[in-house]
């Protein structure tokens, strides 16, 4: 190859540093950052102290506008993807674009017409599709081995879990609390394996009495309970047009044992748990000749970093010129799906889910 691609970051913070940019440094045959843009300067300078990055930016539209790059990560807050991503794609660049894709759908729209428009990548930083439990899954569902999957219930639960640091906790920055935030990881794990069928409608109900209750104990930290704008706790029920159903399960806090971040799948063949993390993440539950059968899978990939590898996709569809790895329009299915869920909490009817773009 004649030319490194050049990386910018926009939003240089925990996971730009812990994440994005780890994947970029591990390809310094491939891709090269040249710049990195916080609005915070110090931020700026440590990720590019930490990485050898050579120039810092407080303006993005200014790094977009010097910096000659061919790529960027947007890891900023939820409230703060969409107009970078959209601005980076009409400057001609790719765009890595951290989850959930944006606050809402009618952002989420915009930025999938900015990539339509362009020409461009727009990668959704859903990196559970890179684990290997996603990879040793989706090889078993599309083999046939499940038969068709009608329903399952994906869980994103945490006992006491609420994001004490940065903006987590804020309605305004976040667009919600553990729907969108953790929520969407475990719907897209399940609607991948899914094979991402279109959701048509979704009844939902969120709470927020215990994120509220400053007696309750919170081992991520301290946080101030008259700033707890988000739900704590959110279920929902997800209809798609194949016939399909997923129950969804979302908490920062809840009276529960531990903290199940799984998918369970129901198919006509055989049915599955996968967790996110464990010994044995795969069980799966058949019958043969009138006989069953709970089995452990034994060659499941062993995957180092996720994150990482979600970059080296990203980096590799544009040098082989490949789709997104994670479509934008998956993240807009995710972000049309919450928009429905908080509704029907508040109208208390399902709500109809709309993802045209
Ligand atoms: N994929 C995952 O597992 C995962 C994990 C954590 C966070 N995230 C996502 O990453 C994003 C950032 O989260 P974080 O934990 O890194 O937060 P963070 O607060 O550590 O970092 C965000 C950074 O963005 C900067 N920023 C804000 N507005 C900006 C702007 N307009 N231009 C440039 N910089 C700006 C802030 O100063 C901050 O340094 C969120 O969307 C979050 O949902 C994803």
């Amino acid at each position: 190859m004649s030319k490194k691609l050049r990386i910018g970051i926009i939003g240089s913070g925990g996971i730009a540093q812990g994440c994005h940019m780890k994947g970029y440094a591990s390809m310094p045959d491939l891709c090269e950052m040249v710049a990195v843009c916080d609005v915070n300067p110090e931020t700026a300078k440590t990720a590019a102290d930490k990485y050898e990055v050579k120039k810092t930016y407080t303006d993005y539209r200014t790094m977009l506008a010097e910096a000659e790059l061919d790529a960027v990560s947007v890891a900023t807050p939820n409230a703060y993807h969409m107009q970078p991503t959209i601005d980076a794609l009409a400057a001609g660049v790719h765009v890595l674009c951290e989850k959930p894709l944006a606050m809402n759908a009618d952002e989420s729209r915009k930025m999938c017409a900015a990539a339509r428009e362009s020409g461009k990548i727009l990668q959704v930083a859903l990196q559970q599709r890179f684990t290997g439990q996603a990879r040793f899954m989706k090889q078993f569902i599309d083999g046939g081995n499940m038969g068709d999957i009608y329903y399952a219930r994906a869980q994103a639960l945490r006992r006491r879990g609420v994001p004490a640091w940065g903006v987590f906790i804020d309605k305004e920055k976040q667009g919600g609390g553990p729907l969108i935030d953790i929520g969407v990881h475990i719907l897209d794990f399940t609607l991948f394996l899914m094979g991402y069928p279109k959701p048509v409608s979704a009844s939902g109900k969120t709470w927020d009495t215990l994120g509220k209750n400053p007696d309750l104990v919170n081992p991520w930290g301290e946080y101030d309970r008259a700033k707890f704008t988000v739900e704590d706790f959110a279920v929902g029920l997800i209809k798609f047009d194949n016939g399909s159903v997923v129950v969804l399960e979302s908490s920062f806090m809840a009276n529960l044992d531990g903290d199940p971040f799984q998918t369970q799948l129901f198919g006509t063949k055989a049915g599955a748990i996968v967790k996110g993390w464990g010994e044995s993440p795969i069980e799966i539950f058949t019958e043969q000749n009138r006989q069953l059968f709970n089995m452990k899978p034994t060659n499941i990939p062993q995957v180092e970093s996720a994150h990482v590898d979600e970059v080296k996709a990203f980096v590799d569809a544009i040098l082989h010129d490949k789709p997104s790895p994670v479509p934008g329009e998956n993240g807009l299915i995710l972000n049309a799906i919450f928009d429905a869920l908080y509704r029907s909490s508040e109208t208390g009817k399902e709500e109809s889910v709309d993802i045209s773009y």
